[in-house]
Parts: structure tokens; sequence; C-alpha cells
């Protein structure tokens, strides 16, 4: 009797024992999955300059900007606010002040297309569509970062933590929107554009446009630009440059 309860405790703790592991061993399956799953969506990540003319559902876009905010941030703050527009109309009144900054561009572009090296490539690609990839878009985003003195006037790279900031909420959403099977396309605003889309969407004085990102999903005959290949192993210095 003795023997047989002793038996069953055995039995008993060694089927937790297995339990337990199992339970272990599916969270660290979970784990390298998700791993796996983000190192894809690295390495697929792509400008996309060309869309198809469909629209984003509301609930992707809202996991991509909730991917935006997950990102580092200096000082604990946060101070995001996301523009997203949809409407032809909106958008027209939006880039009507790239269609100015372009002209001066393309004349630089026909200078440099000459000499034909990846990056010449890449501008031969980007520029004729610095408005389209925009425009063709789902959705245009409009990120705004609250600004300080420093970041227009900077005295170190410190003084640049706002700016730095959204740039690991945007690298988030572009990320996040590749995972969705997305794309992005991204301009820096030139001159004055990024100050007079900021007035045309009524954004506060104090908040900056780093760049305008086009969001949608990639066309299937999309225009992809060349890429040079880069790997650890040349860019590593250890200890010492
Ligand atoms: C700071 C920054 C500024 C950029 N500005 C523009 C831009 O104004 N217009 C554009 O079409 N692409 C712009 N790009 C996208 C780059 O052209 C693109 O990331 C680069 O060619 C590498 O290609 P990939 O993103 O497909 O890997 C910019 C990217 C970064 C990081």
């Amino acid at each position: 009797m003795e023997q047989n309860r002793r038996k069953s405790e055995q039995t008993d703790s060694k089927n937790k024992f297995f339990r337990y592991n199992k339970v272990i061993s599916n969270n660290i399956h979970n784990r390298i999955r998700c791993r796996m799953e983000l190192y894809e969506a690295i390495y697929k990540r792509r400008t996309v300059r060309d869309f198809e003319d469909k629209i984003v559902p509301e609930e992707v876009l809202e996991r991509i900007i909730n991917a935006g905010l997950q990102a580092p941030t200096h000082d604990h703050l946060r101070n995001w606010e996301f523009v997203i527009i949809q409407d032809k109309k909106d958008k027209e009144n939006v880039l009507q002040y790239i269609k100015k900054g372009i002209e001066p561009q393309l004349e630089i572009l026909k200078q440099i297309l000459t000499e034909g090296t990846s990056q010449q490539k890449m501008y031969a690609i980007a520029m004729p569509r610095q408005y389209t990839m925009l425009y063709n878009s789902s959705h245009i985003i409009l990120p705004f970062f609250r600004t300080n003195s420093g970041v227009l006037n900077p005295t170190s790279v410190s003084s640049l933590n706002p700016l730095t900031s959204i740039w690991c909420a945007i690298e988030n959403i572009f990320l996040a929107a590749t995972a969705e099977g997305l794309g992005c396309s991204m301009r820096i605003p030139v001159g004055e554009e990024g100050l007079n889309v900021a007035a045309e969407v009524g954004a506060p004085s104090d908040y900056l446009l780093p760049c305008y990102i086009g969001l949608g999903y990639p066309a299937k005959d999309r225009s992809d630009v060349e890429q040079a290949e880069y790997n650890a192993k040349q860019k590593i210095h250890l200890g010492k440059w």
C-alpha cells in the first residue's frame, strides 16, 4: 500500500516536471519564433514608392502607430503626434509644397545621373516619385515631434534628442508596416516645406515634421532600387577602430 502511494507520488512529480518543461520550451519556442519574425521584417523592409490602389484598414493603421509608440524616447516623453491623411483633396493640400521643392531637385538629378552608381540609380527612381509615392499611398502619415530650442541650433548630439527619438518611432512604424505586408515611402521636407505642411494641418508651432510617410500595399510591378550589400564583418571594429 505504502509502496503504491510512493510510486503514484513519483509519477505525479515526474508528470509535473515534464509539464513544467513543456511550458518553458513552448515559451522559448515562442520567443524564438517572434525573433525570427522580427528579423524577417527587418530584412524585408524596403522603401516602397509605388503602391496599389487599395486602402489599409483602420485597425491595421492603429497597430502600426502603436508599434511606433513603443519606441525608445529621450526623457521618457514620447512627445509625438500623428496626422493621418486619406482624402485625396487633403493630400493635394498637404503635398502642394513638394511640387515647389521638386523642381530644383530634378535639375540636380539630371546632372548626377550621368555617372550611374547605385546611389544615383536610387535617385533616378526616387526623385520623379516624390509626389506620387505619397499621393498614391493609402494614407499619408505625418509624424510630429515636440521640439525645443536645441534641435535647430544644436550644441551637442544630445540637443537633437527630440528629433532622434521620433526617428526611433518612425523605424518601428516601417518595420510594423512590413510585418503587415505593407510598405512605406518617406520624404524629408526641404526648405520651408515642413513648416508649411505643419501650418496646413494645424499643428502647434512647437511641433516639427521630420518626414512624410506614405503607407500602402506595395505595387506588384514597382521599381525596386538596387541595394549595395553590407555585412557586420566589414563594419565591426573589435576593441579599436
Ligand atoms: C534620413 C533619410 C532621409 C531620406 N529621404 C528620402 C527622401 O527625401 N525621399 C525619398 O524618396 N527617400 C528618402 N529616403 C529613403 C532612402 O532613399 C532609402 O532608405 C535608401 O535608398 C535605402 O533603400 P531602402 O530603404 O529600400 O533600404 C530617406 C531615408 C532616410 C533614412
